[in-house]
């Protein structure tokens, strides 16, 4: 996702400056160049000969070194990066970096780092952090329009609890991503997504759901995100991560997916359905545990809330609103007659049959229907299905 992008990692003195080759290596693994630059300081905690390896750049320690690739080097490489993070951001780099003093290569090349975004991941003890000269300092940065990420909370390296840890590198290329992965062809436009199963419960023990993942919205929301949209992520119960960057509304229920959509629908410019909505739940729920009987036992049902339905009836203008469809048979013309049904500008369809497709899959093969046609994709990633239901909807 970053080829031909060039990162430029900062690591300052502290004892999370270890992690920092996970980054660099994370980043190279996505096809960036690195260039690493280390503090004085930092040259204790880490060797430079492992963001060497890691990077197959020079690890730039010394302003003074003339063994370089470029005649001014630190503002030749500020002006190549598309991007600098400095990660671990020591209590002291902040400071220079909010009073413009550049005495080291690390803080003469961020002083000419004008053009492109810069990232701090400040990792220091809490008290430190918390100090108001630091507070102060990254108010300074931030009103610059530098980003802050905030440290994670947790056991620090000297024993106290708090505020300061150097939040997980994997985070940190989720936040460069966001920054620099794709074009923002879709900035300015807020997007919602729903995502996963949905839980009726029959009692306090016991639910009815479905195979859902959630894999397929996730992938569209981290999608949009890094093309720039607003994200709104209305999502039943997974076992994945949320992608980085979009507001994640938790949900349990078809009830409850209906009251957290159609709470901010009307300011969506686009509403895409991934999510397997129970269309059935238990008609009572018992306070207490069921026990079993003799006999067999049979459990009435309700319809639930169709909220695509209610979205398509309720369709603002300009609004798109794009459903999935999941069948085993008859995929096209059942997706075609809820395409129609329900109002829809898209549907996507797959069937859950088909190698690929389907529940917890990382790909999946699904066929974009419009009113003007179909567009039978191949077996794509999951990610690749999301970026080409982008570009429909973008499109239209
Ligand atoms: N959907 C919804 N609310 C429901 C049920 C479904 O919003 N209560 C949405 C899903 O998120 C999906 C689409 O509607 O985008 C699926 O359409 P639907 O007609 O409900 O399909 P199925 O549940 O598969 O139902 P059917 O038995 O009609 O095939």
């Amino acid at each position: 996702m970053l080829k031909g992008k060039t990162v430029i990692i900062g690591v300052t003195g502290s004892i999370a400056a270890y992690k920092a080759a996970d980054l660099a290596s994370r980043l190279v693994k996505e096809h960036a160049e690195v260039h690493v630059i280390m503090t004085r300081n930092a040259t204790k905690f880490i060797h430079p000969i492992t963001f060497e390896t890691l990077t197959k750049q020079k690890c730039l320690t010394d302003t003074f070194d003339r063994n370089f690739q470029f005649e001014v080097e630190h503002v030749e490489l500020a002006k190549k990066a598309d991007l600098m993070i400095v990660a671990p951001a020591s209590a002291n780099i902040l400071a220079k970096m909010a009073h413009g003093i550049a005495d080291d290569m690390l803080s003469t090349t961020l002083l000419a780092c004008t053009t492109c975004p810069v990232l701090v991941s400040p990792a220091m003890n809490t008290r430190m952090y918390e100090h108001p000269a630091t507070q102060e300092n990254l108010k300074i940065l931030a009103s610059r329009g530098v980003k802050i990420i905030e440290p994670a909370s947790g056991r620090l390296a000297c024993g106290d609890e708090g505020k300061g840890k150097l939040p997980d590198p994997s985070y940190l290329v989720q936040r460069i991503l966001l920054e620099i992965a794709c074009e923002k062809d879709l900035a300015g436009r807020k997007i919602l997504v729903t995502a996963g199963p949905t839980r009726e419960a029959l009692d306090p023990v016991r639910y009815i759901t479905n195979h859902s993942s959630g894999k397929m919205g996730y992938a569209i929301a981290a999608a949009a995100a890094l093309r720039g949209a607003e994200v709104t992520l209305v999502s039943g119960p997974v076992a994945i991560e949320p992608p980085v960057g979009v507001k994640l509304i938790p949900i349990t229920s078809a009830g409850d997916l209906f009251r957290a959509v159609t709470s901010c629908s009307d300011e969506q410019d686009i509403i895409i359905k991934a999510a397997a909505v129970a269309d059935y739940r238990p008609a009572s729920v018992s306070d207490e545990k069921m026990h079993k009987a003799d006999g067999d036992l049979s459990i009435a049902l309700e319809r639930t809330e169709d909220t695509l339905q209610y979205l398509g009836d309720h369709k603002k203008e300009g609004q798109l609103l794009c459903g999935f469809a999941m069948e085993t048979s008859g995929l096209e013309e059942r997706a075609l007659k809820k395409l129609k049904k329900k109002n829809l500008d898209m549907i996507c369809a797959n069937n859950v049959k088909v190698e690929g497709a389907g529940f917890g899959t990382d790909t999946n093969v699904v066929t974009m229907i419009t009113a003007d046609g179909m567009e039978q994709l191949p077996l794509l990633s999951k990610h690749e299905v999301a970026m080409r239901i982008l570009d429909r909807l973008k499109a239209m």
